[in-house]
């Protein structure tokens, strides 16, 4: 019990919570854990819970029905997703699979609306959180109508680096368990292009490729390829 709430301290949404409110959090959290490519819940499924995760990585994905894929948004440690269908009473908006072995925490939602309206703080974190995912939605859009290739690439790559990346005096490291194809599906390119871009960018010295490693040696020149 004690270790729960340890660890529900360490969420950023939860950090504002009394030691009152985590233990009635941790007393309404399940844990689960995701093997790699299980679908935790598809697109249009009711949704009734929020997950945190404590480890791993899931990606929230649009399918079509030729199984074509676009990668909305990869989520990490500690970040949170299933607020939306939680929130609004909707079903699921997209799907959300493990793309690595992944601990999760799973909070009901009748349970966490109560906990939302004693606690405006963690209101007040949600809210901020969903402004900025919406920020990030919109320059998704704008990075997807305007940019070519190369910045789609360059973009894809950056904010990975941002996200999951290790910095050290060779460059920042991104250690990928996305496979190039979802490189892909997150660039709004087919494979192939992709492919062939992240071989340009590695002919001029701008990332080195080892094994599912990427390495981004000159970050100032990829910049380049993302202002509009
Ligand atoms: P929900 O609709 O319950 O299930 C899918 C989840 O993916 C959604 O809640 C959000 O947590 C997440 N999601 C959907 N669209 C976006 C987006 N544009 N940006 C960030 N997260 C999203």
């Amino acid at each position: 019990m004690v270790a729960k709430i340890e660890s529900l301290k360490n969420i950023p949404i939860f950090s504002s919570l009394s030691e009152k409110h985590l233990e009635e959090l941790s007393d309404i959290t399940l844990e689960k854990t995701y093997r790699k490519n299980q679908v935790i819940f598809d697109q249009g499924d009711p949704g009734n819970s929020l997950i945190v995760i404590k480890s791993g990585l899931v990606k929230i994905s649009l399918v079509d029905s030729n199984n074509h894929e676009f990668i909305v948004k990869t989520f990490s440690v500690n970040d949170f997703f299933g607020e939306m269908s939680l929130l609004d009473g909707g079903s699921r908006s997209a799907t959300a699979t493990a793309v690595e072995d992944t601990h999760a925490l799973i909070i009901f939602r009748n349970n966490f609306i109560s906990l939302i309206q004693k606690t405006p703080s963690m209101a007040l974190g949600m809210l901020t959180e969903l402004s900025n995912r919406l920020r990030t939605t919109t320059e998704n859009i704008s990075n997807l109508t305007f940019f070519d290739a190369y910045g789609k690439v360059a973009q894809c790559l950056l904010s990975l680096a941002d996200k999951l990346g290790k910095r050290d005096e060779d460059g920042v490291t991104i250690q990928l368990t996305l496979s190039r194809q979802e490189l892909a599906n997150m660039s709004g390119l087919s494979r192939e292009t992709f492919a062939r871009i992240l071989k340009e960018f590695q002919v001029r010295g701008c990332l080195k490729v080892q094994g599912k490693k990427i390495i981004i040696l000159n970050e100032k020149v990829m910049r380049r390829e993302i202002v509009v």
